[in-house]
């Protein structure tokens, strides 16, 4: 089976910082790196490192071309990417600060400019039973979605960046939903409801350093997998990371508690690395890192 990513592609810019400026302050970095990110290359990455096919669907200015190549020469078919020549290629501002924590702005660009045709030709190659990842930082969720359901595809729905009216839109087409504890507590409180009454099939919640718990909401069932413990270093794409390897392993027809370990050990490995799709670790580094671990964790 294969993954298609409908995902935003970014120049991310990381600023290292000693804490994020205030109101009217200004900072000064003390270093200032760029690399390829973007929720959806991320994912991109992610997936194909845990060893699934990915067809990436997506957008990048003319200047973007780079971020294109990088993401083929990590393994990710990018037939599928086009070049708009019309806008800039998405870019991230990140902050990082010394405990690895960060805070992110994005500006879109091309990612808020993938045609439905595009989207349309994509999917078509598409086999029952493959899987469209879905994030919040591109156009034609909703189109995408209808399209992979008509297929009889899976859609996996990463509702970051959260928009409260993207997921109300989303959620009649997702099989699984994937939100950080925030998110989810947001989500129930918005539409009334306790996380588990949320109307989709499968709910991933990401807790961070805590871990993970995967839902099963037809059947009432919930796995929850803690992460093990790391020094991060940047947390930056840690979301992306568990979801890429969680898709794969479920596309690769892995039970789902091994999915869920293998996700919460890319994460917790990339937290230990500067930088977002380069930071993401391969499928024999998970498994190595996680042999490692002392019984207990
Ligand atoms: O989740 C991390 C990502 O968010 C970064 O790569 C940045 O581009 C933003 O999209």
């Amino acid at each position: 089976m294969a993954l298609y990513n409908l995902g935003s592609i970014n120049t991310d810019w990381f600023y290292q910082v000693t804490h994020c400026p205030m109101d009217g302050e200004t900072v000064a970095a003390d270093g200032c790196v760029n690399g390829l990110g973007g929720k959806g290359a991320n994912q991109s990455v992610a997936a194909a490192r845990a060893g699934s096919v990915v067809h990436h669907i997506g957008s990048v200015g003319g200047e973007g071309v780079w971020a294109v190549e990088q993401l083929k020469s990590m393994g990710v078919d990018v037939t599928h990417v086009a070049i708009e020549l019309t806008g800039p290629t998405g870019h991230a501002l990140i902050f990082v600060t010394p405990d690895g924590e960060n805070r992110i702005v994005i500006f879109p660009g091309t990612n808020r400019m993938i045609e439905d045709a595009d989207v349309k030709t994509a999917l078509s190659r598409a086999k029952p039973k493959d899987t469209l990842l879905i994030q919040n930082e591109t156009n034609a969720q909703a189109f995408a979605a209808q399209r992979a359901k008509a297929r009889g595809m899976r859609v996996v729905y990463s509702a970051a960046p959260f928009d409260l009216e993207s997921v109300r839109e989303m959620l009649p087409h997702a099989d699984l939903l994937a939100v950080n504890s925030v998110e989810a507590a947001q989500l129930a409180e918005a539409l009334g409801v306790e996380i588990t009454a949320l109307p989709v099939p499968e709910l991933l919640v990401t807790r961070g350093a805590k871990g993970a718990t995967w839902h099963d909401l037809k059947e009432g069932e919930s796995l929850f997998v803690p992460a093990p413990k790391v020094d991060p270093v940047d947390t930056t794409g840690a979301g992306d990371t568990f979801a890429g390897y969680f898709c794969a392993g479920q596309d690769q027809g892995l039970a789902v508690a091994e999915c869920l370990e293998l996700a919460v050990g890319a994460a917790a490995l990339k937290v230990t690395r500067p930088g977002t799709s380069e930071a993401i670790p391969s499928l024999s580094e998970v498994r190595l890192f996680l042999e490692s671990l002392p019984a207990a964790q």
